[in-house]
């Protein structure tokens, strides 16, 4: 067995959704908040540590104003209808991305579930929201760089410059999901993910599914996970 402490998901596929049934995209991002909420509950029951969620990212407020302003009250969806669920299931919240853009109200519904949760020892649930990963390696260099201009730190290695990520406290990432068929990482975690497992699943976002996550795990379980390494025991 692979052990599986963090998982992270691009959700993507809400707009196709909504268009196969008939609705604005808006009501596929409704649907997908709600399996956002069935799958956090699954995970932390599979006992899985991490899950780290791609809701926004730096290049999606190229998207209408109108679809932004949508995605940006769902927040507060979320959280209005789950925050007693995910107490009750010792889920922690946690935000990963660059704050400054976000709306105020926005920002405020999340600091108020970050600091309602932040004692709960659960799965920690991370929000990818305003996320680039190119934004976050671009950051660090720029904190470390002031860092060590202040004295602060001696030399960067592989170590230390994990700190500097907005991922600093969170596990490896083992396996990282695509919804909707999509063969790209979309600036995701792009230094996190060396040597995470990759499953590309066609299913949509909204039609996600406990199932759908058992076939992700067994799919990552099935994986010959070497790092690089050989298996001596074996002669491959
Ligand atoms: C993912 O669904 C959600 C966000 C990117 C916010 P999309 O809205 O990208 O759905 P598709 O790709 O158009 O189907
Ligand atoms: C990736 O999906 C971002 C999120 C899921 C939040 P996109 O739909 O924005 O990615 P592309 O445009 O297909 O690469
Ligand atoms: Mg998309």
């Amino acid at each position: 067995m692979n052990t599986l402490n963090h998982v992270a998901i691009i959700m993507d596929g809400n707009g196709r959704w909504a268009k196969k049934n008939s609705l604005p995209r808006s009501a596929g991002h409704y649907k997908g908040v709600e399996v956002l909420r069935n799958i956090t509950i699954y995970a932390n029951r599979l006992g899985i540590k991490a899950l780290t969620v791609y809701a926004f990212s730096t290049e999606n407020w190229k998207r209408s104003a109108e679809e932004v302003n949508y995605i940006m009250s769902l927040p507060k969806i979320f959280f209005s209808s789950y925050i007693k669920e995910l107490m009750d299931n010792n889920v922690k919240i946690n935000i990963i991305g660059d704050r400054e853009r976000i709306p105020a109200e926005t920002m405020k519904v999340i600091n108020d579930a970050i600091e309602e949760t932040s004692r709960n020892t659960g799965l920690v649930l991370s929000f990818a929201f305003n996320y680039g990963s190119r934004d976050e390696i671009v950051r660090a260099c720029k904190k470390y760089a002031q860092d060590y201009k202040e004295g602060k730190v001696e030399d960067l290695d592989e170590e230390s410059f994990k700190s500097y990520l907005y991922t600093n406290d969170l596990p490896e990432v083992d396996l990282l999901i695509r919804t909707a068929g999509e063969l790209r990482v979309s600036n995701f975690l792009l230094y996190q993910i060396a040597y995470s497992e990759f499953v590309v699943t066609d299913t949509l976002w909204p039609d996600f599914t406990n199932e759908t996550l058992d076939y992700c795990i067994e799919q990552y379980q099935g994986r010959k996970r070497s790092f690089g390494g050989r298996d001596e025991t074996k002669n491959n």
